[in-house]
């Protein structure tokens, strides 16, 4: 199964994803690394392991659309068949989720539906909560939304910062992500609704 994976940022999930592709762990092939972010570590990470990158500007486009639709035609060109957001920081259009429905994976580094958004760690430290933690999610089109496939809870130490929360929220996204990428690509996942069983 052909993968493509979305990023914005510094990568760490998509270095575990190509770790887990080429130790066999998930039987896939990441065929393209898109980035919004012509300076994101992402891109050196996949062009270190020999895999195709394409950068797209939002500038350069009318609407969201027009942005998802240049990458939804280099997805399709390669065949892709799962599409997963690692830190890709933009909303899906409705178009891009529609056709590729329940085939658009998220991690979000807080236990969903809480804290949704961009500052799910330091939102999750300034409640005051004391178990936080990332979640695997389908997407669909409201934000931080769909169908929950993997959770992993973290407990939050008195003296914990930003810093040292995301440090272990990262390391347990590390071995979700992979995990549920696994499980999508030996079709093991069944969506029912909101609930996604493993079978
Ligand atoms: C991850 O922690 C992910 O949970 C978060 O961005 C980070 C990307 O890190 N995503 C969101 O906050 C989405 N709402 P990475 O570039 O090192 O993989």
């Amino acid at each position: 199964m052909n993968i493509a994976v979305l990023c914005s940022g510094s990568g760490t999930n998509l270095q575990a994803i190509i770790d887990s592709v080429r130790n066999g762990y998930i039987p896939a092939k990441i065929a393209l690394v898109v980035s919004d972010e012509g300076r994101a570590y992402a891109l050196e990470r996949a062009s270190n392991a020999g895999i195709e990158t394409l950068i797209l500007n939002a500038k350069d486009f009318k609407s969201r659309e027009d942005f998802d639709k240049e990458i939804v035609k280099n997805l399709k060109k390669r065949n892709v068949e799962l599409v997963v957001l690692a830190g890709f920081m933009r909303l899906m259009s409705p178009y891009f989720v529609k056709v590729y429905k329940n085939r658009i994976m998220n991690i979000h580094p807080a236990l969903l539906p809480a804290f949704k958004g961009t500052h799910g760690i330091k939102d999750a430290l300034d409640y005051g909560v004391k178990v936080t933690g990332p979640t695997v999610h389908f997407v669909d089109e409201k934000l931080d939304h769909g169908p929950i496939i993997l959770q992993k809870a973290i407990e939050v130490k008195d003296d914990d910062t930003e810093e040292t929360l995301l440090e272990r929220v990262h390391k347990e996204e590390h071995v979700i992500y992979p995990e549920a990428i696994k499980l999508f690509v030996e079709r093991r996942l069944e969506i029912e609704g909101r609930r996604v069983r493993i079978v």
